[in-house]
């Protein structure tokens, strides 16, 4: 029988993983498909009980469900209870187990570019998507991770949750150049005109500059280190590879994440070359 996957959020008109998944299926012969629903806050238990009925294989969930989703869920892989947040379902066929792979599939997009796990990496927020990259860094042994947030609070709190420092922002804009790697997981960029989360003033020629929002592919931030000579990298890798991980969990298979990056890139306008 044709297995079926989804992805669930509110809003979730606008995702791309149906198209992702839907042709790593297809490229790999697998019978199986994959839908986005629409499920509002409200409607959550109801929703995954009646995906339990209709036999879902395994799906993802999206904002504002990565939280409230873990009641429902049998149990948790070690990556979902760090990050308290859960981004990938899989069925074992007894049980709904919740795992977590965004931080692991920002790390995995940062590891395809030329980088050491001795140079210092800031990152610039402490919500959610802070927390998964920063573990992640650390699970992957990189040394020296330091982040640094509008709320000093929040940034000092996750910095001693993952054993990383903590700086305020004006300390970190001050302390700029030390900084080889530069992560910037705040909201701020998805509007075109919106200020800087972090002025770079002081950045270092050459370092690498990362934002992990993907549409659009080129935030104010991104632009702002290019034209300070930096290498920049948008978030489509982490986008793709976070997928990448959940496919392998569901099907065993490890997709082409590299031609899957260049089709993602040219669909939301982009020029994968020039990425
Ligand atoms: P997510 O799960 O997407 O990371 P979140 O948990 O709401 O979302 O965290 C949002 C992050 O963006 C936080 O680091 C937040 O800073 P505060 O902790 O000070 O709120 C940051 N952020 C949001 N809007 C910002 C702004 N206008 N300037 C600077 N940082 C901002």
């Amino acid at each position: 029988m044709k297995k079926w996957y989804a992805v669930i959020g509110d809003p979730i008109a606008h995702s791309l993983s149906p198209f992702m998944h839907d042709y790593w299926f297809e490229e790999h012969g697998i019978d199986a498909t994959y839908i986005p629903v629409h499920v509002q806050p409200f409607e959550l238990e109801n929703a995954f009980n009646a995906m339990k009925t209709l036999g879902v294989s395994g799906f993802n969930i999206t904002l504002p469900h990565k939280q409230s989703i873990i009641p429902f869920l049998s149990k948790l892989d070690e990556t979902a209870v760090v990050m308290n947040a859960v981004n990938t379902v899989t069925f074992n066929g007894r049980q709904y187990i919740g795992w977590n792979t965004d931080g692991d599939g920002f790390v995995r997009s940062l590891s395809a570019q030329p980088v050491t796990l001795n140079e210092k990496v800031l990152i610039i927020g402490a919500g959610g998507a802070a927390r998964g990259i920063a573990f992640a860094l650390k699970r992957a042994n990189y040394k020296d991770v330091t982040i640094t947030n509008r709320t000093y609070r929040r940034a000092k709190e996750l910095a001693e949750a993952s054993g990383s420092s903590a700086l305020t922002i004006k300390d970190a804009e001050l302390s700029l150049a030390d900084f080889s790697i530069i992560i910037q997981t705040t909201s701020v960029g998805l509007a075109k005109d919106e200020a800087l989360p972090i002025s770079l003033e002081n950045l270092s020629i050459g370092s690498l500059v990362a934002d992990i929002i993907y549409n659009p592919l080129e935030t104010p931030f991104l632009k702002a280190a290019q034209e300070k000579n930096c290498t920049i990298m948008n978030g489509v890798g982490m986008f793709v590879y976070q997928g990448a991980i959940a496919f392998e969990k569901w099907t065993g298979i490890k997709p082409d994440t590299e031609k899957m990056i260049e089709i993602i890139t040219e669909k939301l306008g982009g020029n994968y070359v020039n990425r």
